[in-house]
């Protein structure tokens, strides 16, 4: 793999000119198989319930939605359990659609469809849909303005957006604890159960480089979104940002 030669930190993935979309593409295509038991292990549970929560705050029956880093596709068939009328499901790593694709056989998910495609360039018309939304995403996005623009251009006005994501910690007394979770036993487990220790190095990495969820709040609004809500799960090592495309006035 030429992303990330042997012997390089995943630091150096947020260096400029660091190819790192191209590296979480092909690592997310490496780990497909175990991702889904990797979450189970690392949220002992909790992660259905997590999608569940936006899903609930996203969705009005009958919405037609795009879950952007759709992955296996859990968060698309919370959405379609929500309520939503189709959801399309994007992903730019083809073995985790190929997963997602199994999945919605099995569960019998007419209403889902999925798609290879890029969170910054949407093949979708502007307008068009009713709820754009992201589980443990756009931490991987070195363009975030570029994905968040996108995500206003699709949206009809009034639409909503719910993004779920692992926040840069602030300080707290738990954060220590949360360190040795996210430093230690992630990368441990990680490497033991889907064989590539490098992904889940590269997971607190990526989390010490995101935003604080103020500071995703502020980000949003710099696009012109109304955020709705922020809501700090698991002792604030996860977020939930609900917002809308306001309606324009005048
Ligand atoms: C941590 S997984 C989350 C998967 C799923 N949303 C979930 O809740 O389990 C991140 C996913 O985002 C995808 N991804 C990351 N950056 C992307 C981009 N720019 N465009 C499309 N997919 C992207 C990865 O391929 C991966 O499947």
């Amino acid at each position: 793999m030429t992303n990330q030669p042997a012997g390089r930190r995943p630091d150096e993935l947020f260096e400029t000119g660091a190819d790192r979309a191209g590296y979480v593409q092909e690592m997310f295509g490496d780990i497909s198989a175990r991702y889904d038991l990797m979450n189970t292990l690392m949220t002992v549970g909790r992660h259905h319930a997590w999608r569940r929560m936006a899903a609930r705050a996203l969705v009005r029956p009958g919405d037609r939605v795009i879950d952007v880093g759709c992955g296996t596709g859990d968060l698309t068939f919370a959405c379609l359990d929500a309520g939503a009328g189709d959801v399309l499901g994007l992903d730019f790593a083809r073995p985790m659609l190929a997963r997602a694709r199994e999945k919605a056989t099995h569960r019998g998910a007419s209403g889902a469809a999925f798609a290879l495609g890029d969170a910054t360039q949407l093949p979708l018309a502007d307008a068009s849909v009713d709820g754009w939304c992201s589980a443990f995403v756009v931490r991987n996005i070195p363009d975030l303005d570029a994905a968040l623009a996108e995500a206003w251009r699709v949206l009809r006005p009034g639409g909503r957006l719910a993004v779920l994501e692992i926040p840069r910690l602030s300080p707290s007394p738990l954060r220590p604890l949360a360190r040795v979770h996210f430093n230690r036993v992630v990368p441990l487990l990680g490497g033991l159960v889907s064989g590539h220790g490098s992904a889940y190095r590269y997971l607190p990495v990526s989390v010490d480089h995101f935003l604080a969820p103020p500071e995703f709040t502020q980000r949003l609004r710099s696009h012109g979104f109304r955020v709705r809500e922020v809501r700090q799960l698991m002792f604030g090592t996860v977020a939930l940002h609900v917002a809308d495309k306001p309606v324009a006035h005048g």
